[in-house]
């Protein structure tokens, strides 16, 4: 039997006691499930908050969580990266603002709700990036009615921030002058995204790789999570993801998550913005699908004529995930 000295932590794997230990106190203490993260980073980040209280074993750190109940928190910033921003990576953007909204709102009738998902929305920005998109090619009225945006993160703290709206001059200097003016109320040095559309905002913890995925969505964007995740839980939650899609669906990935043939789940609309979609029936492809034939609407003409749609473009390749490197 291999005995584990508790002077220097030696592994992160299940044949580490200590290791298993501290992330099964994490679970049954506060909830926050980490087994299905990549083990050699996580163990990084929970290893520099060690270091920073003097402590060099698993088993002498979890004593010290027991102990000190508020260090659970500054342990949970260390290990979920919540940087995020508003319009992060522009191109990825402009393909949702310029392709991806015309094609979801010409395949729906005029009253019937457009439903998108942020999921692993860290502090808000993502959120209200879909949220200004949407509001312009709708119509602030018609985006009251008819949009839902679920804003999801496992991170209690980080929602908090994003339902409370309130960001500093430099978080907003991304948003284009004209949304932001639109959009956003000043007050003194803060800006707060206007009350009338976080009402379409609903926010909730959600754990990706635990909790029952919502359902009936347009357009979900999980970005710059999954690559946290080992290559097995990144597969499991992209099943969920793909779950959650209505047919037709759009999935926005982060830059860093790629996708691979593989099955039969989602089509590749813009690889190199990691844009894909949920797999229309056969008998669609290449074309639009015969709910949006016959529900097209004029706004949506110009996507007819010369200018190719990147998914018409795109072969009909079936893509599925490719787990980021461990
Ligand atoms: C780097 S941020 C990405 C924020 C935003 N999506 C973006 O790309 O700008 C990663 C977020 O994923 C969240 N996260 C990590 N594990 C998660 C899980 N199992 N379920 C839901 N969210 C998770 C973290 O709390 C963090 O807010």
């Amino acid at each position: 039997m291999v005995a584990f000295s508790s002077a220097e932590p030696t592994g992160t794997d299940e044949s580490d006691p200590e290791w298993c230990g501290l992330l099964e106190y994490l679970l049954t203490a506060r909830g926050f499930d980490f087994h299905g993260y990549k083990p050699a980073s996580l163990a990084r980040r929970i290893r520099k908050r060690m270091n920073l209280v003097g402590l060099k074993s698993f088993a002498a750190y979890q004593q010290h969580l027991e102990s000190h109940p508020t260090e659970f928190a500054t342990l949970f910033n260390t290990i979920l990266v919540n940087v995020t921003g508003f319009f992060r990576d522009p191109a990825a953007w402009e393909a949702i603002r310029t392709a991806v909204v015309p094609e979801i709102l010409a395949g729906k009738s005029p009253d019937e709700p457009v439903r998108a998902w942020s999921a692993g929305c860290a502090t808000g920005e993502e959120a209200f990036t879909i949220a200004m998109i949407l509001a312009e090619a709708l119509g602030e009225d018609a985006f009251r009615e008819r949009v839902k945006i679920y804003a999801t993160d496992v991170d209690e703290d980080a929602l908090n921030t994003a339902r409370h709206a309130a960001y500093q001059a430099n978080q907003v200097e991304a948003v284009p002058p004209e949304l932001r003016e639109k959009y956003f109320e000043q007050v003194d040095d803060v800006y707060f995204f206007r009350k009338s559309l976080r009402r379409q905002v609903i926010y909730g913890r959600h754990d990706l790789i635990n909790d029952t995925p919502i359902s009936r969505i347009d357009l979900l964007t999980c970005r710059n999570t999954l690559m946290y995740l080992n290559a097995e839980t990144q597969a499991r939650v992209l099943a969920r993801l793909h779950f959650a899609l209505n047919e037709g669906g759009f999935l926005l990935l982060g830059r860093a998550e790629t996708l691979i043939a593989h099955g039969h789940n989602f089509v590749a609309v813009d690889l190199k913005q990691r844009l894909s979609r949920k797999g229309l029936r056969p008998s669609w492809q290449g074309h639009p699908s015969p709910q949006a034939d016959k529900r097209r609407s004029p706004r949506s003409a110009w996507m007819a004529g010369s200018r190719a749609r990147p998914w018409r473009s795109a072969q009909w390749f079936s893509w599925w995930w490719t787990p980021t490197g461990r």
